[in-house]
């Protein structure tokens, strides 16, 4: 190409280049106010967003950016966090409390500012600071990309559904119990939809929620479990859905007539109102499929069509049993990666970094405690004690002494993890640990649940990546036979997964998001008592491979 040429085509790219990657900013002020709510049966006031409960949902768009100002107007310190958004180099926005910031206090504010590059679907918000993300939480849309159709039939309409669950004390309270006494905290108080708990007993004003169709039109309905401690099963009487999406990732479209749920995940599917005209029962339910209280009740709304005669009777259906394992299962099975041209899975096939969590509740001496013992929860027998220095903040600056990077990547002493026989292997130990990893590299997990003091499912989540869940299976992770099980050709990927009741989960992901990542049951109650640990992901080589300085604005503790 001639000289003159080139230039020329420099300078067109110069004037163009920002015309065509212009990203838009979608801005947002996230006032953190008290507010009463008496479909909630109770005068006290509870913690939300802009007097909203749930929180306003967040719009966004593929390949945006966002911005959110955050004013703290309670007295409760506060922090909030994308669960799920990857926050590529920008951990300062990620969120968990002493992890990646100090937290908001009463009268602060703080912006959260993060690109949305590469994900579109459902994801939520909610806080990340003790238990008040059982009021604190909403909706993330991320739209495809301007021009890029959904990889489904366009639906008529779109419908955000957000599952919670509601306790008459303060939920801050119930988190408390169990620093005083040891003892599992209360069960939730009544299940709600989109912030209706439904009818009651004893509340006159309690109503629940009602989803209006239209008869013969597609609704894209984006489900969101943001319940603290139970997954849940929804159903609608008579109603299939076709489900076309997890955790912001597309997936091989499937029907159902269950939706299975636990804590952090989202579900997004295609409802289509092909039934007569009526009323017919939308309904939760938890799950739980081990000793473990639960609180059992059904939350119950109504799909309601137009034109429904006033007074007919609601269509009803049965849900399924609160221990009904198949159901979990035959769903979970049922989610394989979209992994078309367009949206490949692209799951790491070489690993560097063969790691196994095994995960579950034990028991610690406490004086001051009912038995003598406080209930906690770990990983590799290391229950994380949250830093008073953000993990983030001293890795950043060197600050020496709030962490150490000798997270055991493997049981220190393996022994039958799921076993039936006596109680061993209950007593937990203390630590602030993280696992470090080089940037770029890739990592194996087999998140191993334990039978100590009683099985149970665990949604365990990971900040700052997607993963592929490339097997599962019940009892002992068998190193020698069950890797040659997993798919690594559709997987599904998510930030949020499932490890049965007595059994094990397996993910692979690369680490090419530096910072510092939590993980964590999303069962509140056991990040509580210490299911946790982070990975230190270093910087890789140069500033697009290393994390941003942190903004002036950033919170002291
Ligand atoms: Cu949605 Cu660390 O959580």
């Amino acid at each position: 190409m001639a000289s003159w040429a080139h230039s020329v085509m420099v300078v067109l790219a110069i004037i163009l280049l920002p015309i065509m990657v212009e990203t838009k900013v979608w801005h947002y002020k996230f006032n953190v106010v008290m507010k009463n709510f008496t479909r909630l049966c109770e005068t006290k006031p509870i913690v939300t967003i802009n007097g909203k409960f749930p929180g306003p949902t967040l719009y966004t768009r593929e390949d945006d950016r966002v911005i959110v100002k955050l004013v703290n107007n309670v007295p409760h310190n506060i922090t909030i966090h994308w669960h799920g958004i990857r926050q590529l180099r920008t951990g300062w926005s990620d969120g968990p409390a002493y992890v990646t910031q100090c937290p908001i206090q009463s009268g602060q504010s703080y912006l959260y500012k993060f690109n949305v590059t590469g994900q579109r679907g459902t994801l939520l918000w909610h806080a990340h600071i003790t238990w008040l993300r059982a009021t604190v939480h909403g909706a993330i849309v991320i739209l495809p990309k301007h021009g890029v159709p959904y990889p489904f039939p366009k639906p008529d309409h779109e419908k955000v559904v957000i599952l919670g669950e509601w306790w008459k004390s303060d939920a801050d309270d119930v988190m408390n119990q169990w620093i005083q006494t040891g003892m599992p905290p209360n069960v939730s108080d009544a299940h709600t939809i989109n912030g209706y708990p439904g009818p009651v007993p004893n509340c006159s004003t309690s109503t629940g929620y009602t989803l209006h169709v239209e008869s013969g039109k597609t609704y894209l309905l984006r489900i969101i479990n943001a319940a603290l401690n139970e997954d849940l099963f929804l159903k609608i009487a008579k109603h299939q859905f076709t489900v076309v999406e997890v955790d912001a990732c597309y997936v091989k479209p499937f029907k159902t007539d269950t939706i299975y749920i636990a804590p952090g995940q989202t579900t997004t599917a295609l409802l289509t109102a092909d039934q007569n005209s009526g009323k017919y029962l939308m309904a939760i339910s938890p799950f739980m499929d081990t000793i473990v209280a639960v609180d059992n009740q059904t939350a119950i709304s109504t799909l309601r069509y137009k034109s429904t005669k006033m007074y007919s009777p609601t269509i009803l259906t049965a849900l399924p049993a609160v221990n009904a394992t198949s159901a979990t299962n035959v769903f979970i099975e049922s989610l394989k990666s979209l992994n078309s041209a367009k949206y490949p899975a692209l799951v790491p096939l070489k690993i560097d970094h063969f790691l196994t969590f095994v995960v579950g509740v034990g028991v610690n001496p406490c004086s001051t405690c009912i038995n003598g013992s406080r209930v906690v929860a770990g990983i590799n027998n290391v229950t994380f004690v949250m830093p008073t220095t953000p993990l983030l903040q001293a890795h950043y600056f060197n600050i020496s002494g709030v962490y150490t990077d000798d997270f055991p990547g493997n049981p220190v002493a393996p022994y039958n993890y799921t076993g039936s026989g006596p109680l061993t292997n209950m007593q937990i130990t203390n630590g602030t640990k993280v696992y470090r990893l080089a940037y770029n590299s890739t990592v194996q997990v087999v998140i191993q649940g334990n039978s100590v003091i009683a099985p149970e499912s665990h949604p365990i989540h990971l900040h700052g990546f997607n993963f592929f869940v490339v097997g599962k299976g019940m009892g002992n992770f068998d190193p020698l036979n069950d890797p040659k099980k997993f798919n690594l050709v559709d997987p599904v990927e998510r930030n949020t997964l499932n490890v049965p009741t007595a059994g094990w989960t397996a993910i692979r992901f690369r680490a090419d998001n530096p910072g510092v990542w939590f993980l964590h049951c999303h069962l509140e109650v056991h990040t509580t008592w210490g299911l946790k640990m982070a990975f230190l992901v270093d910087n890789g080589k140069g500033p697009n491979e290393s994390i941003i300085p942190p903004p002036k604005d950033l919170p002291t503790c």
